[in-house]
């Protein structure tokens, strides 16, 4: 895999994105930013990270005849592959937090924004956008952040964490391109944040109500059991889990 460290940009994904479409990748490549003037986050929000205290990265991948409806095993397989590299680092309480908010002592650790490349109407490549917090330590305006220093109180050289990331993301690449899919989203499962626990959903009219989280599907879609044992689907603009 090709490696490209930046010191300033917009977004890792969007640097990405504009060099496939200006034809300059023609193999697997990482961009790594020092700082991102515009890291975004999933649904529009923005992706906030002091500067050269933390890894904000993007992978570029081919698709490589992986179909639109497998996209969700990308999502699946990005996060074990985070998942991994912080438990190999002894990370207490690692947990994903569907879709794929990476939580460590039930607060969020590292996030990731999956974007497809589409040529000619089919999946040409993914961009995976990965912010992890390393040695950040005050969130003053985020309290429900955590960092691997705050976590272990050891501050990491960030090309150590990259490395260790990458190997894990070569595993997990190996399961994606030999079909793997159902180890895949039985591991993803296995630890989904407060699964089989009672927790307290809001609806996008703002409507509260309580459910447990019982897995995901082949889509990828949230199960949830609410009232009567009745199993329902949500994507992610549909709910937020609150508690
Ligand atoms: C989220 O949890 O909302 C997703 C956050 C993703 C942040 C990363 S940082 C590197 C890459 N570039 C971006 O602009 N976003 C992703």
């Amino acid at each position: 895999m090709q490696i490209v460290k930046l010191h300033t940009i917009d977004s890792t994904n969007d640097y990405l994105k504009r060099e496939s479409k200006l034809g300059n990748i023609s193999k697997d490549t990482l961009a790594w930013a020092k700082y991102q003037s515009q890291g975004r986050g999933q649904m529009g929000t923005s992706w906030q990270s002091e500067k050269e205290s933390n890894l904000t990265f993007s992978i570029y991948r081919k698709s490589r005849r992986l179909s639109v409806g497998n996209q969700c095993y990308i999502t699946m397989a990005a996060s074990l592959a985070v998942y991994d590299a912080l438990d190999k680092l002894m990370l207490k309480k690692i947990s994903v937090k569907w879709p794929n908010d990476i939580m460590s002592d039930r607060k969020k650790i590292a996030g990731i924004l999956i974007e497809s490349v589409i040529k000619s109407n089919t999946l040409d490549a993914v961009i995976i956008g990965i912010g992890l917090n390393v040695n950040q330590t005050n969130f003053e305006n985020l309290p429900k952040a955590t960092s691997i220093k705050e976590q272990l109180g050891i501050h990491f050289h960030l090309e150590e964490i990259l490395q260790l990331l990458i190997s894990q993301f070569h595993t997990y690449a190996r399961s994606i391109t030999s079909g793997d899919f159902a180890s895949i989203k039985a591991a993803y499962e296995d630890r989904l944040y407060r699964k089989d626990k009672p927790s307290t959903f809001q609806r996008s009219n703002g409507e509260q109500f309580v459910g447990i989280i019982r897995g995901v599907n082949t889509s990828g879609q949230l199960i949830l059991e609410e009232e009567d044992q009745i199993l329902n689907t949500y994507n992610l603009k549909e709910l937020s889990l609150l508690f």
